[in-house]
């Protein structure tokens, strides 16, 4: 079965390694797809969300990684696949994650969405805060893979070139 993980990924975190590695168990294809997400302004482009993506996945065959516009169910029947796959991390991702998944049957009820909890410990994880820690100077080891911290910092420092000029 097909399964699609979809996400902002600005970046990927551990705990999203931690549950793309758990679909991969379960489902015999995983395409890790990425959105524009409008609205948040993104510190990584769509590419380099998608670049960092295919390095730390590199290790799963059944994992491939892509980028779509528009609606996740369309994106999912274009890739025939069934299934949209979550990370749940606690209790306050639930009401947004019910809603998504409710309207997204509503758009399309012949995909279903599929919760994998996160490992415990990366149920306090997100992209924002990591982000946040990096660009007050903290430390994001084990919070993010470490090719992810080295392009975080890059990136913070190439932004600080910029608007200190
Ligand atoms: O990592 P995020 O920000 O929680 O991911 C949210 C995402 C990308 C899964 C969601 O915003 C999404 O599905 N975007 C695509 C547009 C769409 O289909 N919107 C209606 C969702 S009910």
């Amino acid at each position: 079965m097909k399964a699609v993980c979809p996400g902002s990924f600005d970046p990927v975190t551990s705990g999203h390694v931690d549950v793309i590695e758990r679909a991969a168990k379960v489902f015999g294809q995983v395409i890790v797809a990425v959105a524009p997400s409008p609205g948040k302004e993104a510190l990584f482009s769509v590419d380099e969300r998608v670049g960092m993506l295919r390095e730390v996945t590199s290790h799963i065959p059944n994992v491939r990684v892509d980028a779509f516009d528009g609606l996740l169910v369309d994106y999912v029947r274009s890739q025939e696949a069934s299934v949209i796959v979550k990370g749940l991390r606690a209790v306050s991702d639930f009401e947004i994650e019910f809603q998504m998944a409710l309207m997204n049957r509503n758009l399309e009820p012949e995909v279903e969405t599929v919760f994998m909890m996160t490992g415990a410990e990366y149920s306090y994880l997100s992209s924002s805060i990591v982000k946040e820690i990096a660009a007050l100077g903290g430390s994001v080891d084990g919070l993010v893979p470490r090719t992810v911290a080295r392009r975080l910092e890059e990136k913070l420092r190439k932004l600080e070139e910029v608007n200190s000029k």
